[in-house]
């Protein structure tokens, strides 16, 4: 094994974005964007506040009114998001940040009620378990989705081309393409919800098709060296499965070495992936362990670090770089609590998802930003 001496402050290059640390903040649906997906002055804050991570990467993003999976989620896709977009990358980029843009289709993980009644599609007609919020915060069931049909799949990519240049528009310094946590990227890679028959389905070559089509598309308008791609083997989140993780990923990743991305980032299928818990799971594989001595570019690894594990996963190099959810709800100066090795503040669960501004722009920074 070979080991490194880069730290958690160790500067690091992300394909065309350099970063001053290895400290990432993790993508954060917070359920605080207006009704109709536009950011607010709320996010501009929060966002801001947390502009010394080494890259900020942003909530899940819709692409598509059509695929939106939670109240209060931003999207990408109409002008008034991108103004209001544009205002959160002006104010983290004077405050001398970075940040990229998770874009997602949520797949079968949305519902009528947030989509003014288009049901949610996928690549099979499979019901997620359990279900979302509505508008009005009512808990409902996730509904059996509409099938994909072939011809619309170029579709899907366009919708992923439209929202990277509406995030070029936006002043994004790069996108992150939402391929984990069973959105409809992940649901078409993984043979559980993929039973498809087509050039879509079956094989892992059919499967990982699509996600392959939007990583090309999405690369010919903003460059491949500001794109990066989330993915999360074996986590069970949203009802996932595959027979064989091991070869899907493998190929997966083998694809993706050919496409020279700005980074690859994977979860660990230890962590709860909405914070629900704190508790670890055992058995289950470590995916940067596996996964990152086959990728041949920059290496994020999120889900369920500890500073000390986070520093130690670096050490052994099995990451470029960690990307820290819940701890960057709580510590919006997280950089600065590190560089101190000063204690950090306890993140309040029952403010992660939706409400104003308290959990959200009151956590306390040791030195006013
Ligand atoms: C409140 C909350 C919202 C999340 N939203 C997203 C999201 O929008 N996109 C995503 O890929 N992961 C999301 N995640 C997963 C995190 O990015 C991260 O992988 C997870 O929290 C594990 O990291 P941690 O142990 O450092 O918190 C979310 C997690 C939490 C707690």
């Amino acid at each position: 094994m070979t080991t490194t001496n880069r730290t958690l402050l160790s500067p690091l290059k992300l394909g065309s974005i350099e970063l001053p640390n290895s400290i990432i903040m993790a993508p954060l649906t917070r359920m605080r964007s207006s009704a109709d997906g536009v950011p607010s002055d709320l996010n501009i804050e929060y966002y801001t506040q947390r502009a010394s991570a080494g890259l900020i990467i942003t909530e899940a993003t819709s692409i598509t009114a059509d695929s939106v999976g939670v109240p209060n989620m931003p999207g990408i896709f109409t002008q008034e998001q991108i103004v209001a977009w544009r205002k959160v990358t002006d104010a983290v980029h004077a405050r001398g940040g970075r940040i990229v843009i998770q874009i997602v289709h949520a797949g079968r993980a949305s519902h009528s009620s947030l989509t003014g009644g288009v049901l949610p599609v996928a690549p099979s007609a499979l019901a997620a378990p359990g279900g979302t919020y509505s508008p009005r915060y009512e808990s409902v069931t996730y509904e059996t989705p509409e099938v994909l049909a072939l011809e619309a799949l170029s579709g899907i990519v366009a919708l992923f081309v439209q929202a990277t240049e509406n995030a070029l528009e936006a002043g994004f310094d790069g996108v992150e393409i939402h391929g984990a946590n069973g959105y409809l990227l992940d649901g078409f890679l993984q043979d559980g919800t993929n039973l498809r028959t087509d050039g879509y389905g079956g094989s892992i070559t059919n499967r990982t098709r699509l996600l392959l089509e939007v990583v090309d598309a999405v690369s010919s308008v903003i460059g491949s060296d500001k794109v990066g791609v989330r993915l999360s083997p074996s986590s069970t989140y949203n009802g996932m499965s595959d027979s064989d993780p091991k070869a899907l990923f493998n190929h997966v990743i083998a694809q993706l070495n050919t496409r020279h991305l700005a980074y690859l980032h994977m979860t660990e299928a230890r962590a709860s992936e909405i914070g629900m818990h704190d508790d670890l799971l055992h058995n289950v594989i470590n995916n940067a362990e596996q996964f990152r001595p086959v990728f041949e570019g920059a290496f994020i690894s999120a889900g369920g670090y500890t500073l000390q594990g986070a520093g130690e996963t670096l050490a052994k190099g099995h990451a470029s770089a960690v990307a820290f959810g819940r701890m960057y709800i709580a510590n919006p100066d997280l950089v600065e609590r590190i560089t101190a090795e000063a204690e950090l503040n306890k993140y309040d669960r029952a403010t992660f998802y939706g409400g104003g501004a308290e959990g959200y722009v009151d956590y306390p920074a040791r030195v006013a930003n």
